[in-house]
Parts: C-alpha cells; sequence; structure tokens
C-alpha cells in the first residue's frame, strides 16, 4: 500500500512550498492510509459539523508583475533555469513566491477589494479611451500583470473537512496556486469561480494562496480595472454539504397561500455512504419559521451527489415588492446519523413575476413600468472596487430617483449588489458577458444563474448585449437556443431576453422570450403588431449626455450642457424616450444608459474627458438636472426643480434658458419678485422660459389645484466661505467593511452652494477610519482617485471612509485655503465583523 507520509512530500521538494504538514492525511477515493497519526475512516462523520465561510479579503500582498519580461514577473515564464515549464510538473507552479519564505517585503499590503488600475495616473495615448485613459492593456507590460499572495493558516482540526476557495470576481484571466499546486485559470473577470483545496491544504500549517492577474486583454468597451476587486472566500464544510449555489427556490401563488418550491442539491464527498436527510424550514420577515420540512433519509453513495426536492406551503405571504422588499429565509440543514453536519442559508422572496405582450410586466399581477437604468460597476474613488457599503448607496441613489430596475450591463455584477437590490426594492436584468454557447461561455452563464437565481429582485435574464456580428443570423438564433434551454433547466422561473441594437425580427428575435431594444431606430410598434404574441421592452435607451453644474457645451475642457438636450447620433434625450416608452403600455418600460458616469467612452469628446457623461448622476452619485425630470415622472413625490444656477456675472441682460422639471400642475416664475410667467405642465415634458440675467432669485412656484405645494429658489450666491459635510449615514458598523460617503459642499456665508466653486479640498479623518477614495464627477479631472485632497467641481466633492473594527466617533475633516473648514462626525457603531480567515 502507498505510504504518503510527509518523508515523500519531502523528497519531491514540495514540502518547502507545503510548509508545515500536520501529520498524515486519509487519502479520500483511495486506499485507507494504515498510518496510525491518520484520522479514522470515519473522519466523514466525526468532522465539524458546521460550515465556515470566511472572508479571504484582508492581510493580501500585492505586486506589479510584467507581461512581456519573465524576470520582472517573478520568473513567470521564464524556463531558463528550470528543466520544465510551469505546466510541466504538479508542485512547481509559480514556484518563487509559492514558497512559504518568499520574501514578501517588496510586495505592498492590500485588502480586498482591490483594483490596482483606479491607483495608475492618467495617460493620453491611442487606444485607452475605453478604460478611461489609464494605461492597462497590451500596449502596457508593466502596469497590466497583477500578483496577489496570502497566507493563510489552517487548524489541524480541518482534517476531514472539505475546503474550497471561493472568487466572487477577478479581472481578468488569472492563474490560481496554492502551496506551489497550479488549481486553475479563470477567464472572465466577472464569472465567480471556485477550487476546492481539500488536496493541497496544510491542515495545522500554514498555505500559500498566489493569484496572477492578466489584464492585457480587455472584456469590455468601459473601464473595467484589474485585479480581485471582489471578495474571496475560504470554504469549510463537512464531507456531505450543500452544494455550491446548491439550493433552488421558487415560489408561487394562489388564493393567499404560497407554495414554496426548494431543490437542494447535496454533495458526498467522502467514501462512507451515510444515510441523510434534508430539513428546511422557512422564516417570515420577521424571523418567525412558518413552515417546516424534511425529506426521508436517503443513502448517499460516496463521492455522489442528489437533489432532494420539498415543498412548503407559506400562509399569507408578505409579498416582495418594489415598495415593500419582505425577504424570507430558508434555512438547510443537512443531517447525517441524526445529527446535523451541514447548514445553509437562503434569502429568498415570494413574488409571482409575469410578461404581457400588451401589457408589459407584472409583478405580483399588478403592472409595474419598468423605470430603469443600466449600469456598469465603477464608483468614484475606488474603480471597480466597491466597498458592498457603496453597491447599497448606490441603488438608495437610484431609488431616491423613482427608478425602479437595474440592468447590469454588460456582465454579471458582484452579488452584494443583489443583495442590496432584494434590501431596497429594485428589480433587476442581470447580464451575462458575452454570448457563447461554448463550454467556457455556458459556464459563465451557469455561474451566473445558479448564483443568481433565488434573488427576488432578479426579474429576467440577458444573455448578452449588442452582439451585432451574430444576432440577426442564424447561428446567433443557435446560441441564443443553446443558452436559453440552460436557463430554462437552471431557473424554470424566468424570462430571456437579449438587448439587440438591429436585426429586430431576425435571428435572435425568434428565440428570445422578451424582445430587447437597444435604442429605437426600429419602427418598435410596426414590430409589435408583426409580432403580437411576444412581449417587448426597452433594454437600452437615452444615452443622453450631459455635466453637472454645466450650461454649454465646452469641447476644450470636454464638458456638455445639463440641460437634456446632447445625445449621440443613436440615442436621444430624456423626455424623448421616455415619453415614447410610457404612451405605449405594451412596452414593459427601459433602461436609459445609465444612472451613473463611469469611467472610459467620453462621448463625445475625448481627452481631456476620461469619463462617460451618460450618466443621470455623475461619477460620485451626485445628481445631474436629468435626474430630476426622473424623479418628477418616475416617483411618487411632488417635484420642483429650477435651473441653472444664478451666478452669471457679466452676463447682465442677456438671455438666460431656464428650466423647470416638475410633476405639478402649474409653475409660475419670477425673477427678484418680478412675474416672468406662468406654464401648464405637460405629462412627461419640461418647462422653459428665457429670462434676461439680473443676480438676484430666480424663483418658481409650482401649484396643483390652484394651491402652491412647492417653491424653488436659484439664488445669486456670494464667494466660498466654508465648507459643509454632509455623509450619507451617521451610524456605521465598525466591521472593517463599511463605508460612509462625506459630500463635501461648498457654501458662501449664507450658506448657498456655490455652484461654479472649484476650491481644493483636504480630507482628514481621526477616529477608527480611512479615507479609501476621493471624488468629485469632473468628468475631467485627473487628480488621483487615492488620495485626501480633491479639487470641488461645480460646489461639490466627497470622500468615501471606511471604518476599521474599532467602534468610536469618526472625525472627517475637510479643510481648503481662504474658506472655513467643515467637519462630520460618523459614528462607528460596534459590530460583529463577518468571520474572516486568519
Ligand atoms: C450602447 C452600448 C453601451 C454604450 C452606449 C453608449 O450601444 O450598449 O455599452 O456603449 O452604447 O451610448
Amino acid at each position: 500500500m502507498r505510504d504518503w507520509t510527509r518523508r515523500d512530500v519531502m523528497k519531491t521538494g514540495l514540502a518547502a512550498s507545503l510548509g508545515a504538514w500536520a501529520g498524515s492525511k486519509r487519502i479520500p477515493g483511495g486506499p485507507v492510509a494504515e498510518d496510525a497519526a491518520g484520522p479514522p475512516a470515519s473522519a466523514a462523520l466525526e468532522a465539524p459539523a458546521a460550515r465556515e465561510r470566511l472572508l479571504l479579503d484582508f492581510g493580501w500582498r500585492f505586486h506589479l508583475g510584467h507581461a512581456r519580461d519573465p524576470l520582472r514577473d517573478f520568473g513567470f515564464g521564464d524556463t531558463r533555469d528550470q528543466q520544465f515549464g510551469m505546466f510541466g510538473k504538479t508542485g512547481e507552479f509559480m514556484f518563487a513566491p509559492s514558497k512559504l519564505d518568499f520574501d514578501v517585503r517588496e510586495w505592498r499590503e492590500v485588502d480586498l477589494p482591490h483594483d490596482w488600475v483606479v491607483e495608475l495616473p492618467f495617460e493620453n495615448a491611442e487606444g485607452l479611451y475605453n478604460q478611461g485613459f489609464k494605461p492597462v492593456g497590451r500596449g502596457y507590460p508593466a502596469t497590466s500583470i497583477g500578483w496577489y499572495r496570502r497566507t493563510f493558516d489552517l487548524p489541524a482540526s480541518d482534517l476531514g473537512r472539505r475546503l474550497s476557495l471561493e472568487f466572487d470576481g477577478v479581472f481578468r484571466d488569472c492563474l490560481v496556486a496554492i502551496n506551489g499546486v497550479y488549481l486553475g485559470r479563470n477567464l472572465s473577470g466577472y464569472s465567480p469561480f471556485s477550487f476546492d483545496i481539500t488536496d493541497l491544504a496544510s491542515c495545522g500549517g500554514t498555505n500559500v494562496l498566489l493569484v496572477r492577474c492578466d489584464a492585457t486583454e480587455h472584456e469590455g468597451w468601459f473601464y473595467e480595472g484589474a485585479g480581485i476587486y471582489r471578495h474571496v472566500w475560504l470554504v469549510k464544510t463537512a464531507p456531505v454539504h450543500v452544494a455550491q449555489w446548491g439550493t433552488c427556490v421558487t415560489t408561487a401563488v394562489q388564493g393567499g397561500v404560497a407554495t414554496v418550491s426548494v431543490a437542494t442539491q447535496v454533495e458526498n464527498e467522502g467514501d462512507d455512504a451515510p444515510a441523510c436527510r434534508v430539513r428546511s424550514s422557512i422564516a417570515d420577515p420577521a424571523g418567525r419559521v412558518v413552515a417546516t420540512a424534511a425529506t426521508a433519509p436517503v443513502r448517499l453513495a460516496g463521492w455522489s451527489g442528489r437533489a432532494f426536492t420539498q415543498q412548503l406551503p407559506v400562509k399569507a405571504p408578505e409579498l416582495w415588492s418594489v415598495e415593500t422588499p419582505r425577504l424570507y429565509r430558508l434555512t438547510t440543514s443537512v443531517e447525517v446519523g441524526g445529527a446535523e453536519v451541514d447548514r445553509y442559508e437562503t434569502p429568498f422572496g415570494i413574488r409571482t413575476l409575469r410578461f404581457d405582450p400588451d401589457q408589459g410586466f407584472f409583478l405580483n399581477g399588478a403592472r409595474v413600468e419598468l423605470k430603469g437604468t443600466c449600469n456598469h460597476q465603477d464608483h468614484a474613488g475606488v474603480g471597480s472596487a466597491l466597498p458592498d457599503a457603496l453597491q447599497a448607496y448606490r441603488v438608495r441613489r437610484l431609488k431616491d430617483m423613482g427608478s425602479n430596475a437595474y440592468r447590469t450591463s454588460h456582465n454579471p455584477p458582484t452579488a452584494e449588489l443583489l443583495d442590496a437590490c432584494d434590501r431596497l426594492g429594485m428589480l433587476v436584468l442581470d447580464e451575462n458577458r458575452m454570448m457563447s454557447s461554448s463550454d467556457e461561455g455556458l459556464s459563465q452563464f451557469s455561474r451566473l444563474i445558479r448564483r443568481d437565481r433565488n434573488h427576488p429582485c432578479v426579474f429576467a435574464w440577458s444573455i448578452g448585449n449588442e452582439e451585432w456580428f451574430v444576432q440577426g443570423a442564424e447561428r446567433g438564433a443557435l446560441i441564443a437556443a443553446a443558452m436559453k434551454r440552460l436557463a430554462r433547466r437552471l431557473d424554470p422561473s424566468r424570462l430571456v431576453t437579449e438587448a439587440m441594437n438591429g436585426d429586430w425580427g431576425k435571428g435572435l428575435s425568434d428565440v428570445v422570450d422578451i424582445q430587447g431594444f437597444n435604442y429605437f431606430a426600429s419602427d418598435i410598434d410596426a414590430y409589435h403588431r408583426d409580432h403580437p404574441r411576444q412581449p417587448t421592452m426597452g433594454t437600452e435607451t437615452a444615452s443622453t449626455v450631459s455635466t453637472r453644474g454645466v450650461y454649454a457645451n465646452d469641447p476644450a475642457r470636454g464638458y456638455l450642457s445639463a440641460y437634456d438636450l446632447n445625445f449621440p447620433r443613436w440615442a436621444a434625450t430624456a423626455e424623448r424616450w421616455w415619453s415614447y416608452f410610457d404612451a405605449r403600455p405594451f412596452l414593459a418600460g427601459g433602461f436609459a444608459w445609465t444612472g451613473f458616469d463611469y469611467r472610459g467612452e467620453p462621448t463625445p469628446y475625448q481627452w481631456p474627458c476620461i469619463s462617460s457623461h451618460f450618466g443621470i448622476l455623475d461619477t460620485c452619485g451626485f445628481a445631474k438636472d436629468n435626474f430630476y425630470y426622473y424623479r418628477a415622472w418616475w416617483g411618487a413625490e411632488p417635484v420642483l426643480h429650477l435651473f441653472p444656477h444664478w451666478n452669471w456675472p457679466g452676463k447682465e441682460g442677456q438671455e438666460i434658458d431656464v428650466w423647470v422639471h416638475s410633476n405639478l400642475e402649474r409653475v409660475e416664475l419670477f425673477l427678484n419678485g418680478t412675474r416672468i410667467g406662468a406654464q401648464d405642465v405637460r405629462r412627461d415634458t419640461h418647462l422653459a422660459w428665457k429670462v434676461p440675467y439680473a443676480p438676484g432669485t430666480l424663483e418658481a412656484r409650482g401649484s396643483r389645484g390652484g394651491q402652491v405645494v412647492l417653491t424653488a429658489r436659484r439664488e445669486t450666491t456670494g464667494a466660498p466661505a466654508r465648507l459643509l459635510l454632509v455623509p450619507d449615514r451617521t451610524t456605521i458598523s465598525a466591521d472593517r467593511e463599511d463605508a460612509v460617503v462625506v459630500e463635501v459642499r461648498v457654501v458662501d456665508a449664507a450658506g448657498r452652494l456655490v455652484p461654479v466653486a472649484d476650491d481644493e479640498v483636504t480630507f482628514q479623518v481621526s477616529g477608527p477610519g480611512k479615507v479609501i477614495g476621493v471624488g468629485n464627477g469632473d468628468p475631467s479631472s485627473h487628480e488621483a482617485d487615492k488620495g485626501t485632497v480633491r479639487r470641488a467641481f461645480n460646489g461639490l466633492c466627497m470622500a468615501i471612509v471606511q471604518a476599521t473594527k474599532d467602534p468610536g466617533a469618526l472625525h472627517v475633516t475637510a479643510t481648503a485655503p481662504g474658506v472655513a473648514g467643515g467637519e462630520a462626525v460618523v459614528t462607528c457603531q460596534a459590530a460583529a465583523a463577518r468571520p474572516a480567515a486568519g
């Protein structure tokens, strides 16, 4: 019988990288080791019961590598001194940095999520337009490879457990090794992936995890960042356990009772064949258990898996909706020999979805017009590495505008975005990266569906965006059919669409359940008439371009006026697209491109502009004027928004275009107390006047039923006098992850926002927190996102401040030359941090 004790390992030279090897292991699936020190044959049953999911975000080391020079790439691809290449023999993969005693002093300490591209300086070079003029890609070998290294200890008691690493997203094409052994490669920067490390981990010793990311190739035509920009987890389970994303919950509601159908995939990754059963219990939004069920015990052969299905009735269910996002929780318990060996939690919602070709989309039986935005995933200050708190911040900003739907263009989002949408009530069109029916393509799509199918917010799958090479062709239809088959198999509860920008009625149109229209070059009415049984929606519209606080196009500086006027050839104003969609009940609604500005695609200007202007909010989440157009026609509250600002020295007597976004009935306008005029409001449109400029106060009075309901003023302000700090939340969790957005407003002596102020603001934090990024929404700013200094742009800038694990008062101060500084105090409340790997 094979003796595989540590001595053997030493002979191969592997031990140096494996570190201290605690005793022998039983070889699962092989002969039982005769080593007395090894765990007994019943290890599967005696392994620690509870599942542990440990955050592996903290304490990494990072170093840039090199895409062309092996010597600057930690020997990667350097075969001069090695008899075999990197993939020659198991155990020598990325060998130097895999060694336990590798000198990491030159490697920077970083915590995840981390995006190294946001740290790079801007560069005005050809080919960098899409990536926001950051030097990343094949032409930039010195800044396109990133190495991450993390050591972690495992207790000897982990022997006998199944151990795996889960990566939520790494940009991109990464190679992963543990203890010098190649684990695998993941291509797409947006798909989650995992590796089982049970056979390679050193229990009772230190493990070396290495990730080499290669961002020389892009997937998008927008800023993508690079690195381990989402969470990493170390998961420990008993051999018998629920598979990753192993629960599938669907709900049906009839006669005031919901039937919750649960399919649970249980794996037995051990030699024993124990009888096991699944117990499911459902807790309502208040945490009360409202339904339970248990399967009969079933013997599960070693190294096999099976699905257990159950149906649980829930009486008088509290339905998940955009207004009342009620969440239930399924707790799955796997029992072996009467003892619980695994417990797995699945939040879910009870709600019904339906599309109708003539009436659009129905949630819980009621028509809901999709008032949506498309969004990329980067944000000011942090690039693509958003703390979870920022996901929620962004969703709150969109909800505040009256938006109820989010398209994750053009890639699988991070799971925490969907958590925020579940919690806050935002429907999601969950989008795949690229259409493909290859093994790799279907694997990416299946990971998206299996990970996301229990989120009540997800209302449909988008298989891709503007696949113009195939969308009108038969092969496009065949690819789409393969993807739709997969979607139906993994999730029978949702329909499939594709964001088509042409070829409607051909190719993919015959396959997708919902016809998506990107922009509306086609005659949508004619399409509906010719395809009376197919539901339709505007998967992408608008692409209106505007810069916050700017009221004339300025090509030299790369700014666009914030009136709802500018759009590229294929696009439209907010008013044009929304009034068109709103007037057609057969359309389920649409998704404006975009909710937030994002880096890259600066349209129509290029350098010095580095961000897009498509956002209704800028990169920081500050509202542009169009925000109020949408809020007026999407939201439920009365709106009266008057613009532009009223600081126009030198323009005295000249006519200024004055606009109002309002959903009231009539608006009357005054300048310095003199009536300018009054206009009735027409649905889905704005009001406009030309007003000769005189400093002072411009005032709009909005009325309903003859009564003034709201008044809005624009006053000519004085010079900047002080900084006013406004945190988005005043209490955050001292859990090392939570973060607060601290907005700085430059105000005059009377406390009015100075709409043209560009003071240079310096942030300082005292107490348990640190600045992780700054921004101002200026699409042409080349200031560093990482740092503590930022100019105000049209009166505003912000810092993102992250908590440590210490509770206490966090004092954020902002100062600028010549004005009084300001301070915000945020309470960091004691909170249980998520369990993290040591
Ligand atoms: C669309 C595309 C988006 C973005 C947009 C800009 O065609 O789907 O990703 O490029 O144009 O208007």
